[in-house]
């Protein structure tokens, strides 16, 4: 049986490891070719790429900063010189700090802001031109976060780099939508990877976490990637311009 987004190229964001990981691993499962891309980490990247040709892919791997213009160029003509142009972004690179407002310096603000926005409108843009000059159809998915919606402290960097991808979403998806391209957001909730080690590891934060979800467990990067799958795929050709929570029901207790 033909996989969900059979021979289409699929490039990922910020996929060394975690949730980015998950996804270009799902995504080859239902029968993708994969570019991952992070901006560090170029042997955890190979080791991926080696994984994917391992189940019948092809595969490349790209470091580059997708904070940078120039170099998310230069990563979108490399995937598409050595895999084909692409089918399916998924913008989900993105970097989190906890800091309290008053301590908060303009460099971190910028680190985190241009990772999680900027990365993902310069992503976006770069894919997008070369989709609508080919005249190709194309989806793109769009990583945020549970906190688009929460008020969590030392947040106010994150917090507002995350409820900007609703708008960015909704935006592209208006401005793509006559060429065929599709932009979703899904907004995971606590998800087990590096990024929340701190807190699946500290006895004493998790299980009040936890308490706020209504499944009362982390999610797995897999239940990231099968949303991703799915909204990449043709199976959503009618969805577009949405976010998904992917939470566990983590806001609605
Ligand atoms: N883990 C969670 O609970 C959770 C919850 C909500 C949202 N998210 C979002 O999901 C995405 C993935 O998170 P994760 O948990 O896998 O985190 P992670 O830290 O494990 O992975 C993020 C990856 O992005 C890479 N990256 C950072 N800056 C980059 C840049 N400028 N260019 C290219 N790559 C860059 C990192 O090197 C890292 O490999 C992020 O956007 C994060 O904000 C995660």
């Amino acid at each position: 049986m033909a996989g969900k987004l059979e021979s289409k190229n699929v490039l990922v964001t910020g996929s060394r490891r975690g949730i980015g990981k998950g996804i270009a691993l799902e995504a080859a499962r239902e029968g993708a070719n994969v570019a991952v891309n992070d901006l560090t980490g170029a042997d955890e990247l190979e080791t991926l790429v080696k994984e994917i040709r391992g189940m019948g892919r092809r595969a490349v791997a790209v470091l580059a900063d997708v904070s940078r213009g120039d170099e998310v160029n230069r990563m979108v003509e490399t995937v598409e010189r050595d895999l084909g142009p692409i089918d399916v972004l998924v913008n989900n690179a993105g970097v989190e700090s906890i800091i309290p407002f008053l301590e908060i310096d303009e460099k971190e603000w910028e680190r985190v802001t241009h990772t999680n926005l900027k990365g993902e409108w310069l992503c976006a843009q770069a894919v997008a031109r070369r989709m609508v000059a080919a005249k190709r159809p194309g989806a793109f998915v769009n990583i945020g976060s549970v906190q688009a919606g929460m008020v969590l402290p030392g947040r106010t960097h994150y917090a507002p780099s995350k409820r900007a991808i609703e708008a960015l979403t909704a935006n592209l998806a208006a401005e793509l939508a006559p060429h065929n391209i599709r932009v979703n957001c899904i907004h995971p909730g606590l998800i087990d990877t590096d990024m929340t080690a701190w807190v699946m590891k500290d006895p004493q934060i998790l299980p009040i976490v936890l308490d706020k979800i209504a499944l009362h467990r982390a999610g797995q990067p897999v239940e990231i990637a099968k949303a991703v799958v799915f909204l990449a795929s043709d199976d959503a050709s009618y969805i577009t311009g949405q976010y998904l929570y992917v939470d566990g029901g983590f806001r609605i207790l």
